[in-house]
């Protein structure tokens, strides 16, 4: 099912590696406050799943997304946990299947023409990028778009704040994701005015590139 309704057009989605589920909810509100619309926890910790089952009880008013999504046992987990859609570095055959008979959002990763075009014809008109600055960055994606017009994108990985603007104007990016308003370190520490102060700053970003 597509995630594209979701995850607000043009916004930024925090992409969080957490390792302590105590902070999950501490951190939800920070971002909320900030403007921040939805969150995307990662599975690559012990902590995540806890994380994202303590966000989606809370109803803090963001829609909570599960990140790094590989298998379709993990898609399973991710919805009983209560998360509102998926989102995975690729895709498989397997996961696509689980998706759709669970009838869950999921944005799928493609990188390229032929991996989008699959992906479009299974009706996944947003699909995750990634990881965008490697794979060649915005250039590369309106090279993909040109000729693939329907295709809307989720790029993730090396994007930074002096980055997001131009992205976000492109017509064909969708929304935006990265780690960098939601440090590792600055987790792991409980800094959430730095965090704050990081997430403010991407959300005037965004919404200066909306505008
Ligand atoms: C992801 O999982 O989408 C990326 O690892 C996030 O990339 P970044 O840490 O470079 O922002």
């Amino acid at each position: 099912m597509n995630a594209m309704n979701l995850i607000a057009v043009k916004s930024l989605v925090p992409v969080v590696v957490i390792e302590d589920a105590a902070k999950a909810l501490p951190l939800a509100q920070t971002l909320f406050d900030a403007g921040i619309q939805s969150i995307e926890i990662t599975l690559r910790t012990d902590a995540a799943m806890d994380a994202l089952e303590t966000i989606t009880k809370a109803s803090t008013g963001l829609a909570v997304g599960a990140g790094s999504v590989v298998s379709p046992e993990q898609l399973i987990r991710v919805q009983a946990a209560g998360a509102d859609f998926a989102v995975s570095p690729g895709s498989t055959s397997r996961l696509l299947d689980e998706a759709e008979k669970q009838r869950f959002p999921l944005v799928p990763g493609a990188a390229t023409a032929s991996e989008v075009m699959n992906l479009l014809d299974r009706g996944y008109t947003l699909q995750k990028f990634f990881p965008a600055e490697p794979l060649g960055g915005l250039a590369m994606i309106q090279a993909l778009a040109a000729p693939i017009q329907s295709v809307r994108f989720f790029p993730t990985g090396g994007i930074n704040a002096s980055l997001a603007a131009t992205y976000l104007r492109d017509p064909s990016i969708h929304c935006l994701g990265g780690s960098w308003f939601v440090p590792k370190a600055s987790l792991a520490a409980g800094e959430f005015e730095a965090i704050a102060r990081l997430a403010k700053e991407a959300q005037s970003i965004a919404l200066s590139a909306a505008g």
